[in-house]
């Protein structure tokens, strides 16, 4: 074999092998859809794909059962929702109940509301800043230095994104109609409970 024909065959062999390993790696990636859209379209699409309606968007009885009023989509536990105090569970594996809106939870914690996302400035999100979001979120502390967020905020999870999809989920929320609606301060448990 001449020294040619060998270079020629290594410089074959490494583009095959180049190749074999991007087709290999290619499927294990994320998906590259989250480089073809704007931070806005990304945003409503995590949104939309991470449970974030199921809790903040109060529930309804619609024709084939609960489902989120997506009229008042995102804005939290509607503030003239007064819930009673929660129910007295017994002893045993129960340990929390809900709202039939979904946006207010009950147990050991006491009772917690889920938040107003859309950007009003008094009672939303729309006097935060990114920084302050992607903090909560990955610290669980309110706005990122407060007390610590209640259940069933699922913020362990959600510290996992990445900061291209946490500033996504930003861009969404503030791109949404700010809508009024007071959301109600978090209930301790009773002293000494068992809750
Ligand atoms: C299982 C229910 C649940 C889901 C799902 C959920 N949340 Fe929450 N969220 C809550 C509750 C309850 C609170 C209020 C907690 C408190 O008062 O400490 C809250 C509070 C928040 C807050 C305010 C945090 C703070 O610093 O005070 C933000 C922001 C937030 N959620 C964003 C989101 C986003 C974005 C998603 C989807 C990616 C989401 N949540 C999904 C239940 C949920």
């Amino acid at each position: 074999m001449t020294h040619k024909t060998a270079t020629a065959l290594l410089a074959l062999t490494c583009v095959t092998l180049t190749t074999l390993i991007a087709t290999a790696s290619g499927p294990a990636q994320r998906p590259a859809a989250t480089t073809h859209r704007t931070p806005v379209a990304l945003g409503n699409y995590l949104v939309s794909t991470m449970g974030c309606h199921d809790c903040h968007t109060p529930w309804k009885l619609g024709a084939k059962g609960p489902e989120p009023d997506m009229t008042r989509a995102l804005t939290g536990h509607p503030e003239d929702l007064k819930m009673p105090p929660a129910p007295a569970l017994p002893a045993g594996p129960w340990i929390a109940t809900v709202a039939a809106t979904n946006t207010a939870w009950a147990g050991p914690w006491g009772v917690s509301f889920t938040a107003n996302l859309t950007p009003d400035k008094e009672t939303g999100l729309g006097d935060w800043t990114e920084e302050q979001f992607i903090t909560a979120l990955r610290t669980g502390k309110h706005q990122g230095k407060g007390r610590p967020i209640l259940p069933p905020m699922p913020y362990p999870a959600y510290a996992n994104l990445v900061d291209e999809e946490l500033k996504a989920i930003w861009a969404y929320l503030q791109s949404l109609a700010p809508v009024k609606n007071r959301v109600p301060q978090p209930i301790d448990p009773p002293e000494g409970s068992q809750r």
